[in-house]
């Protein structure tokens, strides 16, 4: 083919850079509402919120209903004994550098699972639900593992009285939460569970439209989401935070920012034309944990940051900004928020993954080559 018909097979092609506003694929599972809401399977998260535990959402999304309790009983069971982890994901967290970011070895040990699947490459709507059953329960109990290793601390084994969000908290710091905590580590990981056609989520359903395994599609989702744009942002601004010393100093460092055009992060969102639906319940778990002195402290920061952005930049904050402070209060350190959002997100990318396989198309783009034509070609000699 000419040089000339090919630039007149691209030259039509008009790009939506971003993919901004593209819907790619139909789903049943949860509706991003522009205008600032956010459907689960077509509940409003603000019904959902304080009045179901996690594995409620994460059933509803895989199962595409709400359990009754014999259904959720099974269901908790079944996860709490897939937090029991192989051997070997054991020790190769044990064996991981100490100086690589969590998410690093969550997105290793992930893919290693995939070697270790009990239910080998059967690909069935069952083994997939069971699978995906497994991993809401393996992710976090992957980041408690991650965590107590790098402290030189055992796992505490998953208790069969605590369902899975109390389980992960307990295995994570070593000691049962409170009953304020464990409200607060159930809200938190409803409000993650799932986002539409976010770029971790639709990452594992590309994967996953090739027909290739869970834990492939996983691992991409992993890597996207460990990004500053999306679930790496909540580490950031909890550095920002710090960064700030006094609550004094807020106005001069935001307003500096964003003279020099700089992002805040934990604000902003491709979907929402107003404040995120998410926003107001994590500020809410933040108000009610302000008799924490630290947690007072940065709830007033955040307050103050939340108002010159509005001023400035018209902007609200995102699901980031709050959870970073509801994980603080938690006692969680900073370089596992993104490892808490992932362990929560699991649930909404196992079921998209399943979604994807269903739907049985490729997700495959095009692109507008802009690049030259006919260029000579010279031999490496005369190079
Ligand atoms: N701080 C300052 N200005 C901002 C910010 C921000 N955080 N976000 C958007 N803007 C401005 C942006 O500069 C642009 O202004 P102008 O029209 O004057 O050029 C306008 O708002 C529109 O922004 P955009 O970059 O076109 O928005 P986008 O849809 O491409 O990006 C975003 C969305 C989330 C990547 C972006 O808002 C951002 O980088 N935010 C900071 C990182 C962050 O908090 N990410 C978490 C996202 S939500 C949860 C998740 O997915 O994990």
């Amino acid at each position: 083919m000419s040089g000339e018909n090919k630039m007149a097979t691209t030259e039509d092609r008009i790009v939506i850079r971003g993919l901004r506003d593209v819907a790619a694929a139909e789903t049943r599972l949860s509706f991003v509402d522009p205008n600032g809401a956010l459907y689960y399977l077509g509940y409003n998260i603000d019904d959902l919120v304080g009045r179901v535990i996690y594995a409620e959402i994460a059933y509803l999304l895989i199962h595409k209903k709400l359990p009754n309790k014999d259904e959720l009983a099974e269901f908790k069971s079944n996860l709490i004994s897939a937090m029991q982890l192989p051997d070997a994901i054991v020790e190769s967290i044990k064996a991981a550098p100490k100086n690589c970011h969590p998410m690093d070895i969550l997105r290793t040990e992930v893919s290693h699972l995939g070697e270790y699947d009990p239910e080998g490459y059967d690909l069935s709507r069952p083994a997939n639900i069971r699978r995906a059953t497994r991993l809401i329960a393996q992710v976090p109990a992957i980041v408690a593992t991650i965590y107590r290793s790098r402290i030189d601390q055992t796992v505490p084994e998953p208790r069969k009285d605590f369902d899975l969000a109390k389980n992960f908290l307990y295995m994570f710091r070593g000691s049962p939460p409170d009953d304020n905590e464990t409200a607060v580590i159930h809200q938190f990981m409803v409000l993650h569970a799932d986002h539409g056609f976010n770029a971790s989520t639709f990452a594992a359903r590309v994967t996953a439209s090739t027909n290739s395994d869970m834990y492939s599609a996983v691992t991409s989702a992993i890597g996207t989401l460990k990004g500053p744009l999306h679930g790496g942002a909540s580490e950031k601004v909890m550095d920002m935070l710090d960064d700030i010393n006094l609550e004094e100093e807020v106005e001069e460092y935001i307003q500096g920012m964003l003279d020099e055009n700089k992002k805040i992060m934990g604000f902003g969102h491709r979907v929402y034309k107003t404040e995120d639906p998410r926003t107001k319940h994590l500020r809410g778990i933040v108000e009610n944990l302000c008799h924490r002195e630290r947690t007072l402290s940065l709830y007033n920061k955040c307050i103050k940051i939340e108002k010159i952005v509005y001023e400035r930049k018209k902007i609200y904050p995102n699901v980031d900004f709050y959870a970073a402070v509801a994980m603080d209060a938690l006692g969680v350190p900073k370089e596992y928020f993104t490892p808490f959002f992932a362990s929560s997100r699991i649930s909404g990318w196992v079921a998209h993954v399943i979604e994807q396989y269903e739907d049985a198309v490729l997700l495959r783009p095009s692109s507008k080559y802009v690049g030259e034509y006919g260029r000579p070609f010279i031999p490496i000699a005369q190079r």
